[in-house]
């Protein structure tokens, strides 16, 4: 099915026959779990954003070093997604099985890096990028068609490279060099040494921010069309080794095609996901996805710099119900609280997972103040029945008459 337009982030595309974009993927769209509070997403965001801005500032200057973005339109030209980034016209990843085409000039971007041509062009010399990307993958319990990156990138003038030089004794970016297995043309190797030493360090000090010092990590070489030499860093989590970003020194070309060819810089890309699965202890991608509050709520209260290890939800599924209504007098409604959760937890014990105080106001009218509980209920043993349900929640709202003087709405 191929609709007439296609609409996203405010923009309207025209499929053709290349659309290939289907319900299971359009849906995804509404969510936004880089916002969602309660997302550990969204935590491990707020950890990258606090580390780098507190730790890479320019030089005599009390700005952060890296301009944040985010929200960028998700469709993007081939041209950007690809052709920019020097992929060759055969690569995999144009694959229609690979990528979401959304007709033959655009499609839903495949990674962050799709971005990079144009904030440089746009005079960017030092950025992250944070979004969703799309990929036709296989499904398993680490791949989505939705998942989340950040993108770093910062390039440096000589002077931010070498310092201010001595006349006579420069230390040269470029040269007339050939490229090598180890270095592009025109590099000198003093440039390749300090950009390698500055993007393994910046990396390797942001994954110790995110895992602690103990953390064990190691560098395997890689390829990539926009970077060279290319690197990728591994952490160990669980007895294995667990790929988490690639990076590697910009290609001098898309500098040059992109207005910045007088300047050397070093690009990283991040799984988002594979992060918290592992610093969270999160076992499955799909779970980042959950509405379940029994996901939610386990990270809905703490700070980006919270240990937490994730505590493995039910698989049977969840009944709520709610009571409401009106306090005694005298009864403060914080009090109210209290008692409620005492009296719901006695009744409910192990089958009360969660309860929410949903409502809590004056009634001017009846001059009482009400409030109104969600009660999520759900066993770790079986599937509770609506009959089994209703027994337990009635017993509640009875005791809340009968013990604090309540009345029912
Ligand atoms: N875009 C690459 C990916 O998604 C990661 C990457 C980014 C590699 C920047 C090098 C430089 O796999």
């Amino acid at each position: 099915f191929i609709p007439t337009v296609f609409e996203l982030d405010g923009h309207r595309y025209t499929p053709d026959s290349n659309f290939n974009l289907s319900p299971a993927v359009t849906r995804l769209f509404n969510r936004k779990l880089l916002t969602e509070q309660g997302n550990p997403l969204k935590l491990i965001r707020d950890r990258i954003v606090e580390h780098m801005h507190a730790n890479h500032r320019a030089r005599g200057n009390r700005s952060p070093r890296f301009t944040v973005c985010e929200n960028l339109p998700r469709v993007v030209s081939l041209f950007d997604n690809f052709d920019s980034l020097l992929t060759p016209a055969d690569h995999v990843s144009r694959r229609p099985s690979d990528t979401y085409y959304v007709n033959k000039d655009y499609c839903l971007r495949a990674h962050t890096s799709a971005h990079q041509y144009s904030l440089l062009k746009q005079g960017f010399d030092a950025f992250l990028v944070f979004g969703d990307v799309y990929r036709r993958d296989e499904i398993d319990r680490t791949h989505f068609p939705c998942f989340h990156q950040v993108e770093g990138v910062q390039i440096y003038s000589s002077e931010d490279l070498f310092g201010v030089q001595q006349p006579g004794a420069e230390i040269s970016v470029f040269d007339t060099s050939d490229r090598t297995a180890l270095k592009q043309a025109g590099h000198t190797q003093d440039t390749v040494t300090v950009l390698t030493l500055r993007l393994k360090s910046t990396l390797e000090d942001l994954c110790r921010a995110l895992f602690g010092s103990n953390i064990e990590m190691r560098w395997v070489d890689a390829y990539f069309p926009f970077t060279h030499p290319s690197f990728e860093l591994e952490v160990f989590y669980d007895g294995q080794w667990l790929e988490c970003l690639g990076c590697g020194i910009m290609e001098q070309e898309l500098l040059r095609n992109a207005g910045a060819g007088d300047k050397v810089g070093w690009a990283f890309g991040l799984g988002l996901e594979r992060l918290a699965m592992v610093l969270y202890g999160i076992p499955d991608i799909r779970l980042f996805w959950s509405k379940d509050s029994g996901f939610l709520s386990q990270f809905k209260g703490l700070q980006p710099g919270d240990d937490y290890k994730y505590k493995p939800i039910s698989a049977h599924p969840q009944l709520y119900m709610d009571v409401s209504f009106f306090l005694p007098e005298g009864t403060t409604p914080d009090n109210m609280r209290a008692n409620a959760m005492d009296l719901i937890r006695t009744v409910g014990g192990d089958l009360v997972e969660q309860v929410d105080l949903k409502d809590d106001f004056f009634h001017k009218k009846k001059n009482r103040h009400s409030q109104c509980y969600r009660i999520v209920y759900r066993s770790n043993e079986k599937a509770l029945t609506k009959e089994e349900v209703n027994a337990i929640h009635g017993e509640i709202a009875d005791l809340f008459v009968a013990n604090h003087g309540c009345v029912i709405r």
